[in-house]
């Protein structure tokens, strides 16, 4: 079954302690968490002190999504705030495979993303060092953008190197997913989906929340 991780970039900041409790209790398995800089890309969201006070609240796994430029200074921070899973996108990076392997060696699960732009064969030599491998299925910066269906070729592709590989990699897809192309994703070999807009404009959050988990069956 898959994994839903929805986006807190969607949920009402006025009133996070109480979307926090709803995702707590419902069939939601990961808190996806965005960071961003106003670098990497055209949008700034929360950081650290944000990240360090949902911890108190939620109960369930921090996947930590940094869209932002020089990751490898704040790695400690966050492992600090409480993340679970930390992932870096390939973009930022000089040395992806040292940053990998810092992540874990602190404690946490690395992720590695990917824009829209990025041939998912980039990550091939690495995969091995890549817990989660997050592709990005709009430009990264916003939530509420549409799906990109180049992602599904994507994700097969993805599938193929990891499988080849006899790797464990979590394959996840962030962006304009919605219970519609859920089926799709999955079927296409993603294990994790993201979803920001579908779960909090939808008049039921709980309720769309467990449509997605039951999309893959
Ligand atoms: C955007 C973020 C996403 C965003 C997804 O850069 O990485 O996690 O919250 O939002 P939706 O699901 O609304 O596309
Ligand atoms: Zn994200």
């Amino acid at each position: 079954m898959a994994i839903i991780a929805p986006s807190i970039l969607s949920a009402d900041f006025l009133h996070l302690g109480r979307d926090i409790e709803m995702i707590n209790n419902s069939d939601a398995d990961w808190f996806h968490l965005d960071v961003m800089d106003g670098r990497f890309v055209p949008n700034i969201s929360y950081g650290m002190p944000i990240i360090a006070a949902m911890k108190k609240a939620a109960r369930k796994t921090f996947d930590v999504h940094l869209m932002i430029v020089e990751p490898e200074r704040y790695f400690e921070e966050f492992k600090k705030a409480g993340a679970d899973y930390l992932t870096i996108h390939y973009e930022t990076g000089f040395h992806i495979h040292r940053s990998l392997t810092t992540i874990k060696s602190l404690g946490m699960k690395a992720g590695l993303s990917i824009n829209p732009h990025t041939p998912v064969d980039m990550v091939r030599d690495i995969i091995h060092e890549i817990d989660l491998l997050l592709i990005m299925s709009i430009n990264p910066g916003f939530g509420g953008q549409k799906f990109l269906p180049l992602t599904y070729e994507k994700i097969r592709r993805a599938r193929q190197i990891i499988n080849d590989a006899g790797a464990s990699t979590l394959i996840e897809i962030d962006g304009g997913v919605t219970v519609d192309n859920a089926p799709d994703i999955l079927a296409a070999g993603a294990d994790v989906l993201v979803a920001g807009n579908t779960v909090f404009s939808s008049p039921d959050p709980a309720a769309t929340i467990k449509i997605l988990k039951q999309a893959g069956k």
